[in-house]
């Protein structure tokens, strides 16, 4: 018979008891719920609403019940619907009558959530670490390549010279705003909502700040209603999951991109590559694109959350049981993805020569040439006229802009003078871009200070709450 026995005169249909368990999922969250038990019967023994013995006799047989599990041999039956129950009856099995105590002024409803908040503030904490670990390869790589010039690209065509490091900073910030997500979510999910019992909070005594400081929660909800009902913390959890998933799927992208042989950017690390089962020449960059590709589920996970929360009332509802597959999902698959992507970053070798090579080509000087008419005088929309009609003469020769002698830029306008071949050096435009987070070398070591203050910050953020 279920705990709830005394009202029935019938078990519930095997199938159906298998339908309704959520014990294959929420069994990860045992190390939450035994925490939450010892904290509520500890908050119920100094209340005086159970006695010194009963409240040992609890915290010891928890302790046995965690033991257990965490030694792999605890003995799940799926006739449990949820790790709330699994660990209830393992008590009282151990421990009798006080087992049957720890239920006082307690709901699984707010076990449930109490679970999940601790769970979720775990998830963020870990993939704040791994965001880090990843934005660190990204810095390395900036500072490994401090000088290097690629071609930068809008509508994946070439646009204007760029510093390699300023391309990989500018994954950083993107991972930088991604932390800034999941602290918020993190937050989010730090208010105790144990003591709202099943919705409408309970006529014992408790003392809700003492568990709620017992469990490392920085304070706890207003509202019973609301706390049993409330996962935008899971949103939230959710949302930068799949913001961050975004933009590694972006990152990857780029990888693959970068290690075709049209591109040549980069080489990947074997340790990051498959072969062909038939093409023996083959190099895939296939975790890349399973990065790319787990993008689509964490999204979806997000989509089944909204979807699912969208249409219930207040307070408890059973759908909300769906709640926790999808976000644990998703934060196992970020988790990963960084992981590897971190991985991928570190280990890939960037081809110097061929991004030159190819910054060399598509004309990446033509701003800098309008530029240069527009600085003595000229309308920037003439001069962009201009260096227009030199790109198709370019063109129409199968020549660079660099190759152009005077006399063909003075055919176009006298301003030209002599230092207009100088001022198409590569390094020289790139360089001269030295707008606070323009890509000039001495704009980029600025930006780079200031990655290193986020970087500190960031990393003192995950001290702090560990
Ligand atoms: N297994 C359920 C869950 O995870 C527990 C629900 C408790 N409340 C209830 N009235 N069924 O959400």
């Amino acid at each position: 018979m279920a705990l709830w026995g005394g009202r029935f005169e019938e078990d519930v249909d095997d199938f159906t008891q298998r339908f309704g368990a959520s014990l294959p999922v929420d069994r990860q969250m045992y190390e939450e719920d035994i925490a939450g038990s010892i904290a509520h019967a500890r908050m119920l023994e100094r209340q005086g609403i159970i006695n010194a013995m009963d409240a040992s006799d609890i915290e010891e047989g928890l302790e046995e019940v965690k033991a257990l599990i965490d030694s792999g041999a605890f003995p799940f039956d799926i006739n449990d619907e949820d790790i709330h129950m699994s660990v209830e009856r393992a008590l009282t099995e151990r421990v009798g009558e006080a087992g049957g105590r720890l239920h006082t002024g307690r709901s699984r409803n707010d076990q449930v959530i109490t679970d999940t908040r601790l769970l979720a503030k775990k998830f963020c904490l870990e993939l704040m670490k791994g965001n880090v670990e990843l934005r660190r390869a990204l810095i390395d790589q900036a500072e490994q390549h401090p000088d290097t010039i690629m071609p930068g690209f809008t509508h994946l065509q070439h646009a204007q010279p760029v510093l390699f490091a300023h391309h990989m900073l500018a994954y950083y910030w993107m991972f930088q705003r991604d932390f800034a997500r999941l602290s918020f979510a993190y937050e989010q999910a730090d208010e105790s909502p144990l003591g709202s019992a099943a919705l409408a909070g309970t006529t014992y005594p408790l003392d809700r700040q003492m568990t709620a400081r017992d469990l490392g929660f920085s304070g706890v909800t207003a509202n019973s209603l609301d706390a049993n009902s409330n996962r935008d913390f899971l949103f939230d959890l959710d949302h930068a999951c799949t913001v961050a998933m975004m933009h590694l799927s972006r990152l990857a992208e780029e990888i693959v991109l970068w290690s075709t042989s049209e591109f040549g950017f980069i080489t990947l690390s074997d340790r990051y590559s498959t072969g062909s089962s038939i093409m023996p020449q083959k190099k895939n960059p296939d975790f890349a694109e399973l990065i790319r590709g787990k993008s689509g589920r964490v999204v979806g996970d997000y989509v089944a959350l909204f979807t699912m929360m969208k249409g219930l009332p207040l307070a408890y509802n059973k759908d909300m049981q769906e709640d926790k597959e999808g976000v644990i999902d998703a934060v196992h698959t970020l988790s990963d993805c960084m992981r590897c992507a971190a991985g991928m970053i570190s280990a890939m070798e960037v081809n110097e020569e061929a991004m030159l090579a190819s910054a060399d080509k598509g004309y990446l000087a033509a701003t800098d040439v309008a530029d240069y008419l527009a600085k003595k005088g000229m309308p920037f929309r003439e001069a962009h006229a201009v260096v227009g009609h030199l790109v198709l003469l370019c063109e129409r020769r199968g020549l660079r802009l660099e190759d152009l002698s005077l006399a063909d830029f003075r055919a176009e306008s006298d301003l030209f003078d002599e230092d207009i071949t100088r001022q198409l050096d590569l390094r020289s435009i790139t360089n001269a871009r030295t707008t606070e987070g323009g890509t000039g070398a001495q704009a980029v070591a600025e930006q780079m200070e200031r990655v290193r203050a986020t970087f500190a910050i960031d990393e003192a953020a995950i001290f702090i709450r560990s």
